[in-house]
Protein backbone atom coordinates (compact mmCIF):
# COMPACT_ATOMS: atom_id res chain seq x y z
CA UNK A 1 0.00 0.00 0.00
CA UNK A 2 1.65 3.01 -1.13
CA UNK A 3 1.17 6.22 0.65
CA UNK A 4 0.05 9.15 -0.47
CA UNK A 5 1.18 12.59 0.90
CA UNK A 6 -0.55 16.21 1.47
CA UNK A 7 1.75 19.25 1.92
CA UNK A 8 0.35 21.90 3.21
CA UNK A 9 1.94 25.02 1.92
CA UNK A 10 -1.11 27.48 0.97
CA UNK A 11 -0.64 29.74 3.73
CA UNK A 12 1.09 33.34 3.47
CA UNK A 13 2.59 33.34 7.06
CA UNK A 14 1.79 36.45 8.59
CA UNK A 15 4.35 36.06 10.97
CA UNK A 16 7.11 36.25 9.10
CA UNK A 17 6.23 39.94 7.73
CA UNK A 18 7.00 39.35 4.43
CA UNK A 19 5.00 39.61 1.16
CA UNK A 20 6.67 36.27 -0.36
CA UNK A 21 4.94 33.17 0.96
CA UNK A 22 6.18 31.78 4.12
CA UNK A 23 7.52 28.35 2.26
CA UNK A 24 9.06 29.48 -0.16
CA UNK A 25 11.65 31.72 1.99
CA UNK A 26 15.35 29.55 2.41
CA UNK A 27 17.09 27.57 4.63
CA UNK A 28 19.61 25.06 4.35
CA UNK A 29 20.23 26.42 0.57
CA UNK A 30 15.84 25.17 -0.37
CA UNK A 31 12.68 26.84 0.09
CA UNK A 32 11.50 25.54 2.89
CA UNK A 33 8.89 23.68 1.17
CA UNK A 34 11.62 21.94 -0.95
CA UNK A 35 13.24 20.43 2.36
CA UNK A 36 9.47 18.55 2.65
CA UNK A 37 9.28 17.27 -0.84
CA UNK A 38 12.80 15.74 -0.96
CA UNK A 39 12.03 13.93 2.59
CA UNK A 40 8.37 12.74 1.41
CA UNK A 41 10.21 11.68 -1.99
CA UNK A 42 12.31 9.31 0.09
CA UNK A 43 8.73 7.03 0.86
CA UNK A 44 6.39 8.30 -1.80
CA UNK A 45 6.33 8.46 -5.68
CA UNK A 46 6.38 12.34 -6.67
CA UNK A 47 2.56 11.29 -8.47
CA UNK A 48 1.23 10.94 -5.10
CA UNK A 49 2.56 13.51 -3.36
CA UNK A 50 -0.26 16.55 -3.22
CA UNK A 51 1.23 20.44 -2.73
CA UNK A 52 -1.40 22.48 -1.38
CA UNK A 53 -0.87 25.76 -3.13
CA UNK A 54 -3.04 28.96 -1.97
CA UNK A 55 -0.64 32.12 -1.45
CA UNK A 56 1.73 32.83 -4.34
CA UNK A 57 0.68 29.27 -5.92
CA UNK A 58 2.57 29.70 -9.09
CA UNK A 59 5.77 30.80 -7.55
CA UNK A 60 5.38 27.93 -5.34
CA UNK A 61 4.65 25.81 -8.20
CA UNK A 62 7.79 26.73 -10.47
CA UNK A 63 10.12 26.02 -7.38
CA UNK A 64 8.62 22.64 -6.92
CA UNK A 65 8.66 22.17 -11.11
CA UNK A 66 11.45 19.96 -10.99
CA UNK A 67 10.06 17.57 -8.49
CA UNK A 68 6.87 16.45 -10.53
CA UNK A 69 4.48 16.74 -7.50
CA UNK A 70 0.54 17.34 -8.06
CA UNK A 71 -0.77 20.36 -6.70
CA UNK A 72 -4.32 21.57 -5.44
CA UNK A 73 -5.26 24.60 -4.85
CA UNK A 74 -6.65 25.82 -1.78
CA UNK A 75 -8.32 29.61 -2.93
CA UNK A 76 -9.45 30.90 0.41
CA UNK A 77 -7.35 30.07 3.54
CA UNK A 78 -9.39 28.97 6.11
CA UNK A 79 -7.55 26.55 7.77
CA UNK A 80 -5.56 23.37 8.40
CA UNK A 81 -8.32 21.17 7.95
CA UNK A 82 -9.94 22.92 4.99
CA UNK A 83 -6.43 22.69 3.31
CA UNK A 84 -6.42 19.25 3.19
CA UNK A 85 -10.27 18.87 2.30
CA UNK A 86 -9.02 20.68 -0.65
CA UNK A 87 -6.15 18.02 -1.73
CA UNK A 88 -9.20 15.53 -2.03
CA UNK A 89 -9.67 15.61 -5.60
CA UNK A 90 -5.82 15.29 -6.50
CA UNK A 91 -4.89 12.23 -4.07
CA UNK A 92 -7.41 10.21 -5.94
CA UNK A 93 -9.03 6.80 -4.71
CA UNK A 94 -5.74 5.04 -3.42
CA UNK A 95 -6.60 2.92 -0.37
CA UNK A 96 -2.78 3.43 0.92
CA UNK A 97 -2.27 5.32 3.82
CA UNK A 98 -2.48 9.10 3.88
CA UNK A 99 0.23 11.92 5.41
CA UNK A 100 -0.01 15.57 5.98
CA UNK A 101 2.74 17.24 6.49
CA UNK A 102 3.28 21.30 6.71
CA UNK A 103 5.32 23.16 4.33
CA UNK A 104 6.79 25.02 6.66
CA UNK A 105 8.35 22.21 9.06
CA UNK A 106 11.44 21.27 6.68
CA UNK A 107 13.12 19.32 9.07
CA UNK A 108 11.37 16.04 9.12
CA UNK A 109 13.42 13.16 7.18
CA UNK A 110 12.66 10.26 5.52
CA UNK A 111 12.99 8.03 8.04
CA UNK A 112 10.68 9.85 10.15
CA UNK A 113 7.93 9.72 7.63
CA UNK A 114 8.42 6.00 7.01
CA UNK A 115 8.45 5.23 10.96
CA UNK A 116 5.03 7.39 10.77
CA UNK A 117 3.47 5.07 8.11
CA UNK A 118 5.24 1.89 10.21
CA UNK A 119 3.71 2.76 13.19
CA UNK A 120 0.20 3.44 11.35
CA UNK A 121 0.16 0.64 9.20
CA UNK A 122 1.42 -1.79 12.54
CA UNK A 123 -1.57 -0.03 15.18
CA UNK A 124 -4.52 -0.33 12.77
CA UNK A 125 -5.72 2.79 14.20
CA UNK A 126 -7.56 5.51 12.04
CA UNK A 127 -4.47 7.90 12.31
CA UNK A 128 -1.36 8.64 13.77
CA UNK A 129 0.48 11.70 14.26
CA UNK A 130 4.11 12.85 15.31
CA UNK A 131 4.04 14.26 19.03
CA UNK A 132 7.30 15.74 20.75
CA UNK A 133 8.51 16.86 24.23
CA UNK A 134 9.01 20.61 24.05
CA UNK A 135 10.75 22.54 26.93
CA UNK A 136 9.62 25.58 25.36
CA UNK A 137 6.14 24.44 23.88
CA UNK A 138 4.84 27.64 23.09
CA UNK A 139 2.59 28.32 20.10
CA UNK A 140 2.41 24.54 19.49
CA UNK A 141 -1.02 22.56 19.90
CA UNK A 142 -0.97 20.82 23.26
CA UNK A 143 -1.82 17.18 23.23
CA UNK A 144 -4.25 15.43 25.32
CA UNK A 145 -4.05 11.71 25.54
CA UNK A 146 -6.80 8.90 27.13
CA UNK A 147 -5.91 6.17 29.64
CA UNK A 148 -4.52 3.64 26.74
CA UNK A 149 -2.21 6.58 25.30
CA UNK A 150 -4.72 7.69 22.52
CA UNK A 151 -4.98 10.98 21.09
CA UNK A 152 -8.35 12.45 22.28
CA UNK A 153 -7.57 15.77 21.88
CA UNK A 154 -5.26 18.73 20.35
CA UNK A 155 -5.74 22.35 21.58
CA UNK A 156 -4.09 24.81 19.83
CA UNK A 157 -2.65 27.16 21.82
CA UNK A 158 -4.68 30.32 21.83
CA UNK A 159 -7.63 27.91 23.48
CA UNK A 160 -5.60 26.35 25.85
CA UNK A 161 -6.39 27.09 30.00
CA UNK A 162 -2.56 28.04 31.39
CA UNK A 163 -2.53 24.35 32.71
CA UNK A 164 -2.75 23.42 29.37
CA UNK A 165 -0.50 25.82 28.27
CA UNK A 166 2.08 24.18 31.23
CA UNK A 167 1.69 20.71 29.12
CA UNK A 168 4.65 19.98 26.82
CA UNK A 169 3.61 16.65 24.83
CA UNK A 170 2.81 18.72 21.66
CA UNK A 171 1.62 18.01 18.27
CA UNK A 172 4.23 17.96 15.22
CA UNK A 173 1.59 18.69 12.91
CA UNK A 174 2.24 15.56 10.54
CA UNK A 175 -0.19 13.02 10.96
CA UNK A 176 -0.69 9.54 8.87
CA UNK A 177 -4.35 8.76 8.32
CA UNK A 178 -6.04 5.98 6.91
CA UNK A 179 -7.28 7.32 3.39
CA UNK A 180 -11.14 6.07 3.70
CA UNK A 181 -11.73 7.16 7.55
CA UNK A 182 -10.13 10.56 6.76
CA UNK A 183 -12.00 11.45 3.24
CA UNK A 184 -15.43 10.31 4.92
CA UNK A 185 -14.86 12.35 7.80
CA UNK A 186 -12.70 15.58 6.69
CA UNK A 187 -15.89 17.42 6.43
CA UNK A 188 -17.53 17.11 9.77
CA UNK A 189 -14.79 19.58 10.61
CA UNK A 190 -16.27 23.00 12.30
CA UNK A 191 -15.21 26.58 11.82
CA UNK A 192 -13.36 27.58 15.79
CA UNK A 193 -15.25 29.77 17.94
CA UNK A 194 -11.77 31.50 18.05
CA UNK A 195 -10.97 31.92 14.80
CA UNK A 196 -13.33 30.86 12.49
CA UNK A 197 -11.07 28.46 10.84
CA UNK A 198 -11.63 24.96 9.80
CA UNK A 199 -8.28 22.96 12.17
CA UNK A 200 -6.89 19.24 11.36
CA UNK A 201 -6.58 19.62 14.82
CA UNK A 202 -10.09 18.79 15.20
CA UNK A 203 -9.97 15.30 13.46
CA UNK A 204 -8.93 13.06 16.68
CA UNK A 205 -12.73 13.95 18.83
CA UNK A 206 -14.73 13.87 15.40
CA UNK A 207 -13.09 10.29 14.60
CA UNK A 208 -13.60 9.29 18.40
CA UNK A 209 -17.26 9.65 17.68
CA UNK A 210 -17.41 6.91 15.45
CA UNK A 211 -14.79 5.24 17.94
CA UNK A 212 -11.53 5.39 15.63
CA UNK A 213 -8.62 5.89 17.89
CA UNK A 214 -5.54 8.21 17.09
CA UNK A 215 -2.41 6.73 18.07
CA UNK A 216 0.56 9.29 18.93
CA UNK A 217 4.19 8.59 17.07
CA UNK A 218 6.26 10.14 19.74
CA UNK A 219 10.10 11.36 17.92
CA UNK A 220 12.67 12.00 20.75
CA UNK A 221 14.09 14.26 18.39
CA UNK A 222 12.36 17.26 18.95
CA UNK A 223 13.99 19.35 16.33
CA UNK A 224 12.72 18.07 13.69
CA UNK A 225 9.32 19.20 14.41
CA UNK A 226 10.66 22.85 14.28
CA UNK A 227 7.98 24.57 12.38
CA UNK A 228 8.56 27.84 11.14
CA UNK A 229 6.71 31.17 11.62
CA UNK A 230 9.16 33.89 11.97
CA UNK A 231 12.68 34.70 10.66
CA UNK A 232 14.17 33.97 14.31
CA UNK A 233 12.67 30.17 13.87
CA UNK A 234 14.13 30.37 9.81
CA UNK A 235 17.75 31.15 11.43
CA UNK A 236 17.62 28.20 13.32
CA UNK A 237 16.35 25.86 11.03
CA UNK A 238 18.96 27.26 8.66
CA UNK A 239 21.87 26.45 11.09
CA UNK A 240 20.70 22.71 12.04
CA UNK A 241 20.08 22.49 7.85
CA UNK A 242 23.60 23.41 7.68
CA UNK A 243 25.51 21.33 10.45
CA UNK A 244 23.31 18.27 9.09
CA UNK A 245 24.56 18.98 5.12
CA UNK A 246 28.45 19.62 7.11
CA UNK A 247 27.95 16.46 9.41
CA UNK A 248 27.63 14.13 6.31
CA UNK A 249 30.75 15.33 4.12
CA UNK A 250 32.99 15.54 7.55
CA UNK A 251 31.86 11.84 8.03
CA UNK A 252 32.36 11.05 4.19
CA UNK A 253 36.17 12.11 4.86
CA UNK A 254 36.46 16.24 3.56
CA UNK A 255 37.76 18.44 6.15
CA UNK A 256 36.03 21.37 6.98
CA UNK A 257 37.63 24.14 9.44
CA UNK A 258 35.46 25.63 11.45
CA UNK A 259 32.04 23.91 10.32
CA UNK A 260 30.18 26.74 11.75
CA UNK A 261 30.96 29.56 9.69
CA UNK A 262 30.81 27.40 6.62
CA UNK A 263 27.34 27.38 4.19
CA UNK A 264 27.58 24.09 1.74
CA UNK A 265 24.22 23.65 -0.44
CA UNK A 266 22.20 19.95 -0.32
CA UNK A 267 23.27 19.06 -3.44
CA UNK A 268 26.81 20.34 -3.33
CA UNK A 269 29.36 16.95 -3.88
CA UNK A 270 33.15 17.17 -2.13
CA UNK A 271 35.76 14.62 -2.73
CA UNK A 272 37.57 13.25 0.31
CA UNK A 273 40.49 14.75 1.35
CA UNK A 274 38.99 18.21 0.21
CA UNK A 275 40.05 20.86 2.56
CA UNK A 276 37.27 23.98 3.29
CA UNK A 277 38.09 26.29 5.03
CA UNK A 278 36.26 28.57 7.26
CA UNK A 279 33.57 31.02 5.93
CA UNK A 280 33.61 29.39 2.18
CA UNK A 281 30.63 28.97 0.56
CA UNK A 282 29.79 26.38 -1.46
CA UNK A 283 26.29 26.55 -3.67
CA UNK A 284 24.16 24.91 -5.95
CA UNK A 285 25.25 22.01 -7.71
CA UNK A 286 28.87 22.56 -7.35
CA UNK A 287 31.35 19.59 -7.79
CA UNK A 288 34.48 19.62 -6.14
CA UNK A 289 37.13 16.33 -6.55
CA UNK A 290 39.76 14.92 -4.56
CA UNK A 291 42.30 16.59 -2.24
CA UNK A 292 41.21 20.35 -3.15
CA UNK A 293 41.11 23.29 -1.19
CA UNK A 294 38.33 25.99 -0.94
CA UNK A 295 40.14 28.99 0.68
CA UNK A 296 38.28 31.04 3.47
CA UNK A 297 35.77 33.67 2.61
CA UNK A 298 35.54 31.95 -0.84
CA UNK A 299 31.93 31.56 -2.65
CA UNK A 300 32.02 28.66 -5.66
CA UNK A 301 28.60 28.18 -7.23
CA UNK A 302 27.53 25.93 -9.61
CA UNK A 303 30.85 24.55 -10.66
CA UNK A 304 32.95 21.54 -11.31
CA UNK A 305 36.63 21.77 -9.31
CA UNK A 306 38.52 18.85 -10.56
CA UNK A 307 40.80 16.45 -8.12
CA UNK A 308 43.77 18.23 -6.45
CA UNK A 309 42.86 22.21 -7.63
CA UNK A 310 43.40 24.97 -5.36
CA UNK A 311 40.85 28.27 -4.71
CA UNK A 312 43.05 30.06 -2.64
CA UNK A 313 40.82 32.77 -0.27
CA UNK A 314 38.30 35.25 -1.13
CA UNK A 315 37.61 34.08 -4.71
CA UNK A 316 34.40 34.01 -6.44
CA UNK A 317 33.49 31.02 -8.75
CA UNK A 318 30.20 31.12 -10.70
CA UNK A 319 29.33 28.57 -13.06
CA UNK A 320 32.41 28.07 -13.96
CA UNK A 321 35.05 24.91 -14.09
CA UNK A 322 38.20 24.52 -12.64
CA UNK A 323 40.18 21.41 -13.69
CA UNK A 324 42.21 19.32 -11.82
CA UNK A 325 45.70 20.35 -10.16
CA UNK A 326 44.90 24.49 -11.15
CA UNK A 327 45.20 27.23 -8.79
CA UNK A 328 42.37 29.84 -8.41
CA UNK A 329 43.32 33.00 -6.17
CA UNK A 330 43.31 34.27 -3.96
CA UNK A 331 40.80 37.45 -5.13
CA UNK A 332 39.74 35.93 -8.47
CA UNK A 333 36.83 35.84 -10.21
CA UNK A 334 35.56 33.15 -12.49
CA UNK A 335 32.09 33.48 -14.05
CA UNK A 336 29.92 32.62 -16.71
CA UNK A 337 31.21 29.09 -18.47
CA UNK A 338 35.36 30.23 -17.43
CA UNK A 339 36.83 26.76 -17.64
CA UNK A 340 40.20 26.93 -16.45
CA UNK A 341 42.56 24.03 -17.88
CA UNK A 342 44.62 21.28 -15.85
CA UNK A 343 47.25 22.92 -14.07
CA UNK A 344 46.79 26.81 -15.13
CA UNK A 345 47.04 29.36 -12.71
CA UNK A 346 44.71 32.49 -12.33
CA UNK A 347 46.20 35.00 -10.05
CA UNK A 348 45.07 37.82 -7.73
CA UNK A 349 42.51 40.28 -9.33
CA UNK A 350 42.08 38.08 -12.41
CA UNK A 351 38.64 38.14 -13.70
CA UNK A 352 37.49 35.29 -16.54
CA UNK A 353 34.30 35.89 -18.35
CA UNK A 354 33.12 33.14 -20.90
CA UNK A 355 36.90 32.29 -21.32
CA UNK A 356 38.73 28.88 -22.31
CA UNK A 357 41.77 29.18 -20.37
CA UNK A 358 44.34 26.29 -21.47
CA UNK A 359 46.28 23.60 -20.04
CA UNK A 360 49.35 25.04 -17.69
CA UNK A 361 48.50 28.88 -19.00
CA UNK A 362 49.19 31.67 -16.08
CA UNK A 363 47.31 35.46 -15.64
CA UNK A 364 49.09 35.67 -12.36
CA UNK A 365 48.06 39.33 -11.54
CA UNK A 366 45.30 42.11 -12.48
CA UNK A 367 43.83 40.75 -15.46
CA UNK A 368 40.34 40.95 -18.18
CA UNK A 369 39.71 38.18 -19.65
CA UNK A 370 36.46 37.87 -21.45
CA UNK A 371 35.17 35.92 -24.57
CA UNK A 372 38.48 34.87 -24.71
CA UNK A 373 40.33 31.82 -25.83
CA UNK A 374 44.03 31.38 -24.21
CA UNK A 375 45.85 28.67 -25.97
CA UNK A 376 48.40 26.19 -23.57
CA UNK A 377 51.55 27.36 -21.69
CA UNK A 378 50.66 30.91 -22.76
CA UNK A 379 51.48 33.64 -20.23
CA UNK A 380 49.00 36.62 -19.23
CA UNK A 381 51.09 39.43 -17.75
CA UNK A 382 49.77 41.38 -15.33
CA UNK A 383 47.05 44.24 -16.14
CA UNK A 384 46.17 42.41 -19.50
CA UNK A 385 42.78 43.41 -20.60
CA UNK A 386 40.66 42.14 -23.05
CA UNK A 387 37.91 45.03 -24.84
CA UNK A 388 35.34 42.31 -25.46
CA UNK A 389 32.45 45.05 -25.85
CA UNK A 390 32.22 47.56 -28.37
CA UNK A 391 29.48 49.69 -26.75
CA UNK A 392 26.98 47.64 -27.99
CA UNK A 393 28.46 43.62 -29.27
CA UNK A 394 30.61 41.50 -27.37
CA UNK A 395 33.64 40.26 -29.63
CA UNK A 396 36.17 37.11 -29.40
CA UNK A 397 39.88 37.20 -28.37
CA UNK A 398 41.86 34.03 -29.45
CA UNK A 399 44.71 33.31 -28.51
CA UNK A 400 47.47 30.65 -29.00
CA UNK A 401 49.54 28.05 -27.69
CA UNK A 402 53.05 29.07 -25.47
CA UNK A 403 52.23 33.37 -26.16
CA UNK A 404 53.62 35.65 -24.14
CA UNK A 405 51.22 38.69 -23.49
CA UNK A 406 53.24 41.34 -22.08
CA UNK A 407 52.11 43.32 -18.94
CA UNK A 408 49.49 46.14 -19.38
CA UNK A 409 48.49 45.04 -22.86
CA UNK A 410 44.79 45.99 -24.38
CA UNK A 411 43.57 43.54 -26.74
CA UNK A 412 41.02 45.05 -28.75
CA UNK A 413 38.35 42.09 -29.86
CA UNK A 414 37.94 41.10 -32.23
CA UNK A 415 41.53 40.19 -32.82
CA UNK A 416 44.14 37.03 -33.05
CA UNK A 417 47.13 36.63 -31.22
CA UNK A 418 49.23 33.40 -32.95
CA UNK A 419 51.50 30.41 -31.06
CA UNK A 420 54.60 31.65 -29.47
CA UNK A 421 53.72 35.43 -30.58
CA UNK A 422 55.39 38.07 -28.38
CA UNK A 423 53.03 41.25 -27.14
CA UNK A 424 55.41 43.82 -26.11
CA UNK A 425 54.14 45.29 -22.58
CA UNK A 426 52.25 48.36 -22.84
CA UNK A 427 50.63 47.49 -26.48
CA UNK A 428 46.99 48.12 -27.82
CA UNK A 429 46.92 45.31 -30.26
CA UNK A 430 44.16 45.81 -32.31
CA UNK A 431 45.14 43.88 -36.09
CA UNK A 432 45.96 39.87 -36.06
CA UNK A 433 49.73 39.13 -34.70
CA UNK A 434 51.12 35.81 -36.50
CA UNK A 435 52.72 32.59 -34.94
CA UNK A 436 56.08 33.41 -34.02
CA UNK A 437 55.81 37.20 -34.31
CA UNK A 438 56.65 39.99 -31.82
CA UNK A 439 53.85 42.61 -31.60
CA UNK A 440 54.73 45.82 -30.69
CA UNK A 441 51.83 48.51 -30.05
CA UNK A 442 52.83 51.44 -28.52
CA UNK A 443 54.65 54.43 -29.10
CA UNK A 444 58.31 55.00 -29.09
CA UNK A 445 60.32 55.92 -26.12
CA UNK A 446 61.32 59.42 -25.99
CA UNK A 447 64.72 61.03 -23.86
CA UNK A 448 64.75 64.50 -23.07
CA UNK A 449 69.16 64.65 -22.14
CA UNK A 450 69.39 67.84 -19.79
CA UNK A 451 65.59 68.24 -19.40
CA UNK A 452 66.23 68.50 -15.21
CA UNK A 453 68.85 71.08 -15.11
CA UNK A 454 67.05 73.12 -17.62
CA UNK A 455 63.54 72.90 -15.59
CA UNK A 456 65.31 73.75 -12.32
CA UNK A 457 67.07 76.84 -14.24
CA UNK A 458 64.24 78.19 -15.58
CA UNK A 459 62.01 77.75 -11.51
CA UNK A 460 65.07 79.72 -10.23
CA UNK A 461 64.66 82.79 -13.21
CA UNK A 462 61.04 83.14 -11.90
CA UNK A 463 61.13 83.24 -8.88
C1 LIG B 1 -0.27 24.02 13.36
C2 LIG B 1 -1.18 23.12 14.22
C3 LIG B 1 -0.56 22.96 15.61
C4 LIG B 1 0.85 22.40 15.49
C5 LIG B 1 1.70 23.28 14.57
C6 LIG B 1 3.01 22.59 14.28
C7 LIG B 1 -3.47 23.49 13.41
C8 LIG B 1 -4.74 24.18 13.64
N1 LIG B 1 -2.49 23.71 14.31
O1 LIG B 1 -0.26 25.33 13.95
O2 LIG B 1 -1.35 22.08 16.40
O3 LIG B 1 1.42 22.32 16.78
O4 LIG B 1 1.04 23.46 13.30
O5 LIG B 1 3.84 23.41 13.48
O6 LIG B 1 -3.36 22.74 12.44
N2 LIG B 1 -1.93 26.18 5.77
C9 LIG B 1 -2.60 26.06 4.59
N3 LIG B 1 -3.86 26.57 4.50
C10 LIG B 1 -4.47 27.15 5.53
C11 LIG B 1 -3.78 27.28 6.77
C12 LIG B 1 -2.50 26.77 6.85
O7 LIG B 1 -2.08 25.53 3.61
O8 LIG B 1 -5.63 27.57 5.35
C13 LIG B 1 -0.56 25.64 5.85
C14 LIG B 1 0.49 26.72 6.09
O9 LIG B 1 0.99 27.22 4.87
C15 LIG B 1 1.56 25.97 6.88
C16 LIG B 1 0.79 24.86 7.59
O10 LIG B 1 -0.46 24.77 6.95
O11 LIG B 1 2.51 25.36 6.04
C17 LIG B 1 0.58 25.15 9.08
O12 LIG B 1 -0.09 26.37 9.26
P1 LIG B 1 0.26 27.37 10.44
O13 LIG B 1 -0.62 28.52 10.34
O14 LIG B 1 1.72 27.60 10.51
O15 LIG B 1 -0.19 26.49 11.72
P2 LIG B 1 0.36 26.64 13.21
O16 LIG B 1 -0.26 27.81 13.85
O17 LIG B 1 1.83 26.57 13.19
MG1 LIG C 1 3.26 26.81 11.73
Amino acid sequence: MKPTFVILAAGLGTRMRSSRAKVLHRAGGLALVEHVVRSARGVADADRIVVVLGHQADEVKAALAPYGVRFAIQTEQRGTGHAVASAREACGNDSGPVVVAYGDSPLLTTTTFQGLIDHQVASGKAASLITTVLEDPFGYGRIILDSEGDVTMIIEEKSCTPEQKRMKLINSGIYCFQSDLLWKHIGEITPNPATGELYLTDMPEILARYGQKVTPYNVADSTQMLGINTRVELAMVDAILRTRKVTQLMLDGVTIEKPDTVTIDPDVEIGSDTVVESFARILGTTRIGNECRIGSGSIVKDCSIGDGAQVEAFCHLDGSNVAAGAQVGPFARLRMQADVGPGAHIGNFVELKKTRFGAGAKASHLAYLGDASVGEKTNIGAGTITCNYDGSKKHPTTIGNSAFIGSNSTLVAPVQVGDSAYIAAGSVITDPVPNETLALGRSRQVLKEGWVARRREKQKQGQ
